[in-house]
């Protein structure tokens, strides 16, 4: 479990892997974007959506033990640069499940059905739901790329507290 000291075991392997994960689909899709359809990008986007499916389950069970150590987990600090952090938290957890929510929202109403790691989750259907499409196609990459965004802003001030205010903060996390 969290203590209000540092972050426990599970909460760290979470955060890290998530990390990891989330790094694989930055870039798997910057070199969709800059290469455009060559061997390499395929292979990343072969597997996107699978390893999309899989950061969505585990966004899922870091949003419960984050909700299990309510209360007892490491501050946000006071003032005004405390209330800046749990606003900033909040943002990266809404984005973070928002942008594989639309995508799968897309992937239940279009004709294609889904079946990552060989599962059918969503059977193909004969009719297209086109608000969940284009809901998907309009927000799922934009906010990805904000997600991308709030994540270098959220390492440039974990960096900074570690380097510039040295106030331990980022030991809380690594152990
Ligand atoms: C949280 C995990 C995910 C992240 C960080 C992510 C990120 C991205 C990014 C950055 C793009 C490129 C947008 C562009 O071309 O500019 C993209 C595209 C795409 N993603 Fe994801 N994705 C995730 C989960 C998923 C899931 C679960 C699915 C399928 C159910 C999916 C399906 C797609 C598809 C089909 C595209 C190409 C069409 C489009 O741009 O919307 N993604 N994703």
């Amino acid at each position: 479990m969290d203590t209000t000291q540092a972050y426990g075991r599970i909460s760290r392997i979470l955060h890290w892997g998530l990390a990891a994960l989330f790094l694989w689909q930055f870039l798997g899709m910057a070199v969709k974007l800059v290469l455009g359809r060559v061997p390499l990008s395929g292979f990343f986007v072969g597997l996107h959506q699978p390893v999309g499916l899989a950061i969505f389950a585990l966004i899922a069970l870091r949003v419960l033990w984050a909700l299990l150590n309510r209360g007892h987990r490491p501050g946000h600090g006071a003032g005004a640069l405390g209330l800046a952090a749990r606003l900033g938290h909040l943002t990266l957890y809404t984005v973070m499940v928002a942008v594989p929510l639309l995508a799968l929202l897309r992937a239940f109403g279009n004709t294609r059905g889904f079946a990552p790691w060989g599962f059918e989750i969503f059977a193909p259907r004969a009719q297209e739901i086109a608000w969940m499409v284009n809901l998907g196609n309009a927000a799922h990459g934009l906010l990805a790329w904000t997600l991308a965004a709030l994540i270098a802003g959220h390492i440039v001030m974990a960096l900074l507290h570690h380097f510039v205010l040295r106030d331990g903060l980022l030991r809380r996390m690594i152990g």
